[in-house]
């Protein structure tokens, strides 16, 4: 299953591999971009992340485990319409001044696409947010153009998601709304907000053909001035737009850490409200929420403490007053602690009865993070081909997504 899937993402992503490898040449990897296909009696053979190679013979077969349909109902009642994992990894070494390495990106490659297939066909989930640093997609150079090594590499993983059924695929700057330490268009020596937008073109440009392809602007912004925040993430809207992606989701986040809990009360709601299409309406512009169940919203702690009922509650209630949508795109908690897994599900459920106005939930985090992150969603393949999840993923990410919450 997982070399059948890297071979379709990869066949997508370019022309290039769509050529034929020389006898024992590689032919796949993380951050390999060459071409995929075998000589005649050969085939690409490997489990190694980082190297794939032709091989004489033929390839064994994918595991013939029976599946579930993709596309699965909830029980009862109403649900949001998207829901879905984080897969980390190129945002690997950001920290929260948005000083981030390029060269500390760590693909997912195929471990992340192995994974978006397991909970598509598996979980019937069908939302994955892919973080990247924007340091990683310009190769570290501030105002440069996208650096299409980079990107090719990055592009195979949003490949991976489209291949795998699901209908969000979510590219994220992972950057706090800084870029080493200064504040988009605010601070001296920071990009300006015309740098942000015309880098947010580029992207755009590429995946604008392609309405699963959802645009988050930027990862938690914290400690700004919301007023000239809006101002930047209306560039950034402007810009996506113009390049051609008219009806791509666009994803707009507040101020302390995008948090869900002050939306409202810090003022995010009232200065981003305006931000709008270059024709005037806010068609798919959708707020970017997150919300941690732990003690001090950090999403640092094992244990849940609240079930954030009151906030998506006064959250959905002002949505439905001003006619918006948002979507969680972080939330999480220990995952196997019967705090969460009492909490994390209730706090879906109140998603779903609010569900004209939220889009959906993404839990934090799958991809390239170790299985004793305490986060972690990451689920252990098995030898047969089958996956094993994490109590919290089975039980609340997708079981309160498809009604197998039990
Ligand atoms: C934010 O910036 C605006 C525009 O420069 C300014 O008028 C306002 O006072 C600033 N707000 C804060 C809280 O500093
Ligand atoms: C943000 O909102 C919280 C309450 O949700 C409040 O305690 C805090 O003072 C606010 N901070 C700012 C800067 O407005
Ligand atoms: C969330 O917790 C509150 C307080 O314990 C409780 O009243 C409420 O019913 C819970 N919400 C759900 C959806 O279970």
């Amino acid at each position: 299953m997982k070399s059948t899937l890297l071979t379709l993402a990869l066949a997508a992503s370019s022309a290039v591999h769509a050529q034929t490898q020389t006898s024992y040449g590689q032919c796949g990897g993380n951050t390999y971009l060459g071409p995929t296909a075998c000589p005649t009696g050969q085939y690409c053979s490997g489990a190694n992340d980082y190297y794939q190679g032709c091989v004489p013979g033929t390839a064994p077969p994918t595991s013939t485990r029976p599946r579930p349909t993709a596309t699965r109902a909830p029980a009862s009642g109403k649900r949001v319409k998207f829901a879905g994992v984080n897969i980390a990894g190129f945002d690997f070494g950001c920290d929260t001044t948005g000083t981030c390495g390029a060269s500390s990106a760590y693909p997912p490659g195929a471990k992340g696409a192995g994974q978006m297939d397991h909970f598509v066909l598996d979980d019937g989930l069908n939302a994955f947010r892919l973080p990247v640093s924007w340091q990683y997609l310009v190769d570290g150079v501030l105002g440069g153009p996208i650096n299409a090594n980079n990107l090719a590499i990055y592009d195979k993983l949003v490949q991976a998601c489209i291949a795998s059924g699901a209908a969000i695929c979510e590219i994220d700057i992972h950057n706090y709304a800084r870029w080493n330490g200064k504040v988009i268009g605010q601070d001296a020596g920071a990009p300006t907000n015309a740098q942000f937008a015309a880098f947010w073109a580029s992207l755009a440009a590429k995946y604008a053909n392609n309405d699963k392809v959802a645009f988050g602007v930027m990862n938690e912004p914290h400690d700004l001035n919301n007023t000239l925040w809006a101002v930047t993430v209306q560039a950034a809207v402007t810009a996506i737009r113009a390049a051609g992606a008219t009806t791509n989701y666009v994803l707009i986040p507040g101020t302390n850490y995008a948090s869900a809990g002050q939306f409202l009360d810090n003022g995010s709601g009232a200065a981003l409200l305006p931000v709008h299409n270059p024709d005037g309406t806010f068609t798919n512009i959708i707020f970017d929420v997150h919300k941690y169940l732990d003690s001090d919203n950090s999403g640092t702690h094992p244990q849940c403490v609240t079930n954030n009922s009151a906030v998506f509650t006064t959250l959905g209630n002002w949505l439905r007053t001003h006619k918006r949508q948002a979507f969680l795109t972080e939330t999480g908690g220990g995952p196997t602690d019967p705090t969460c897994l009492t909490n994390l599900c209730q706090q879906f459920e109140t998603m779903n009865s609010y569900n004209d106005v939220y889009l959906g939930w993404i839990g934090w985090a799958a991809g390239n993070f170790d299985p004793s992150y305490v986060l972690s969603e990451v689920p252990t393949p098995n030898a047969d081909g089958s996956w094993t999840d994490v109590p919290l993923v089975t039980k609340c990410v997708a079981g309160e997504f498809n009604g197998d919450s039990s």
